[in-house]
């Protein structure tokens, strides 16, 4: 049986991150891998309900502490469901957001505390840290032209401000910087075939020895 890797795709709005998974998803499996492509916040059906709830902009109000709360639900739900027995059966699982994306949304973003967040991600996932983090960056304004020029309403998060995706972006970075064997920086703002390019070669090292793994 091959070696699964649990791969994760992050980045502002408007970075591409989906449009990147869908194509990697299709060349792993064209290089033989058993992939599971899912996301963040959701992934189950369970955790899509938490989605729905956590995105849509209701009349009561959520704070950064319930947003992180409910995030981490989610997560939980979608370990448990989905990507542990993936891993577990020797699949890539590539996920569009995890914890990362908390650790630049509620701590960048909204101000949480990064050590309780670090705590949360102790107790939830302690066992498991992405293989390889892609992180598509790119300048917030281009971020914020693509999302806003392909979506109809906007969500909580799609509604905030330059200066909160400022933040993110900045959060992300610094997340990179501090691990670097984990983290590959993509510069989203590349046209799609360079974009591509740099995806695969970042991802070139795990396809390697997890195929060393399956000879
Ligand atoms: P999406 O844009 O990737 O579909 O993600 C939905 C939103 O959820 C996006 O604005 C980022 C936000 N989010 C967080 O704020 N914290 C998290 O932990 C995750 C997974 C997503």
């Amino acid at each position: 049986m091959s070696r699964g890797a649990f791969i994760t795709l992050e980045g502002i709005e408007g970075a591409g991150k989906s449009t990147v998974a869908q194509w990697l998803g299709e060349w792993l499996g064209a290089h033989g891998l058993i992939v599971r492509l899912t996301r963040e916040p959701g992934g189950t059906e369970l955790a899509e309900r938490v989605r729905r709830i956590v995105l849509e902009r209701g009349r009561e109000q959520v704070s950064a502490q319930a947003e992180t709360l409910l995030m981490f639900a989610a997560r939980a739900i979608h370990l448990d469901n989905l990507i542990r027995p993936a891993l577990a059966a020797g699949e890539w699982v590539l996920s569009d957001r995890f914890t990362d994306a908390t650790r630049a949304y509620q701590g960048g973003g909204r101000g949480v505390d990064p050590q309780w967040i670090d705590t949360l991600a102790a107790h939830v996932h302690a066992d498991l840290v992405p293989t390889c983090t892609l992180l598509l960056d790119l300048p917030v304004a281009l971020g914020l032209q693509r999302a806003r020029a392909r979506r109809g309403e906007t969500d909580r998060f799609e509604a905030e401000t330059e200066a909160f995706f400022e933040r993110i972006r900045a959060a992300y970075l610094s997340l990179a910087r501090c691990e670097p064997h984990r983290f590959r920086i993509i510069d989203a703002s590349a046209p799609v075939a360079a974009v591509r390019e740099q995806v695969a070669a970042a991802l070139a090292p795990w396809l390697e020895s997890s195929r060393g793994a399956s000879r």
